[in-house]
């Protein structure tokens, strides 16, 4: 009998919290505050998250699940099996999991900014794939995806869902996309992509009757008064969620409801009544535009798939 094999776990990001802090303490200072996206991501927040892709309102999460579901055969046939799946933001590791019967890769390497995210999905992966070669890799790829080269021996897939790509501007999914391809050469990348859309049903995804995404973004402030020690009360704060139709993104704020000043250890900042933190930018892109990028980032004329209304797509960007 062959040994179980077990998963290997790699860390790469090393959390540097006094550089962390200080970033977030400069982005607060600025003319135009702003707070990273990255803090919406704390234990309560991942679970707000989830909440809000089961929102009638949030299209994108079950309309990419209804694209992969009706055109995984398709995708596989692009994909093609025994390839070495790189999956960027795993989290609970289930999209990629779903796609394995179709694809049938012969290593799966799960990348997020923690391993101990990745633990106990790894070892449920492991267990129901006893010859798959599992890896866990700890790296913030959204900063450098500096990976181990040795981890994409084989034909590389990357498989990015989500349409988290839309956190990036434009220039930057550009840089991102180039760093993947340098990686993919024989292999390619299969992206999840929010497309552009009338802004009431852009604006209802991110600003729902129930408040789900109020919260959300409001929780940023109490990650922040972990993080820097600031003193944000979240009742003194609105939810802004809207279609910035000229640069194709929604944006989130949060609007100050009165004069207010929020304080911490070495700082502090004045915010007037109706003065805003911007905290996320989610951009949308229309077919031409995302294989435009696609191909300027050196990936061969990708394919895609999209849903019935045109809501969603996914790529399938070969890297020959
Ligand atoms: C996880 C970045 C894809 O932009 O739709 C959901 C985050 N923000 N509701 C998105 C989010 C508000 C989401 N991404």
């Amino acid at each position: 009998m062959t040994p179980a094999r077990v998963p290997r776990f790699l860390q790469r990001h090393v959390a540097d919290s006094a550089a962390e802090r200080a970033e977030a303490q400069r982005a607060l200072l600025a003319p135009a505050a702003s707070a990273s996206p990255k803090y919406f991501y704390d234990r309560l927040g991942s679970h707000l998250f989830e909440a809000i892709t089961e929102l009638p309102e949030y299209y994108p999460t079950r309309t990419e699940a209804a694209i992969f579901a009706a055109h995984g055969q398709a995708m596989a046939r692009h994909v093609g099996v025994g390839t070495t799946l790189i999956d960027l933001g795993a989290g609970n590791c289930a999209k990629a999991v779903r796609m394995f019967p179709l694809f049938e890769p012969a290593r799966y390497v799960a990348i997020d900014i923690s391993v101990d995210f990745l633990r106990d999905a790894l070892a449920g992966v492991q267990r129901a794939h006893p010859q798959l070669d599992v890896v866990g890799l700890g790296l913030d790829f959204s900063r450098a995806l500096d990976m181990p080269a040795e981890l994409i021996e084989g034909r590389p897939a990357f498989f990015y869902p989500g349409s988290s790509i839309g956190n990036f501007t434009p220039a930057e999914a550009l840089g991102f996309l180039r760093s993947v391809r340098a990686r993919a050469s024989g292999g390619g990348l299969l992206i999840g992509i929010d497309l552009i859309k009338p802004a009431p049903l852009l604006e209802a995804a991110y600003a729902d009757a129930l408040g789900v995404t109020a919260a959300f973004n409001l929780n940023l402030l109490r990650h922040l008064n972990r993080l820097i020690g600031s003193d944000f009360d979240p009742a003194c704060w609105r939810h802004i969620g809207l279609y910035n139709a000229s640069e194709a993104r929604v944006e989130m704020h949060l609007e100050a409801r009165d004069n207010l000043t929020v304080r911490w250890p070495g700082g502090q900042r004045a915010f007037a009544a109706g003065e805003r933190l911007h905290t996320e930018n989610s951009h949308k892109y229309s077919i031409d535009g995302f294989s435009a990028l696609l191909q300027a980032a050196g990936f061969d004329a990708p394919v895609h798939w999209t849903d019935p209304q045109g809501w969603f797509a996914v790529f399938w960007a070969p890297a020959g």
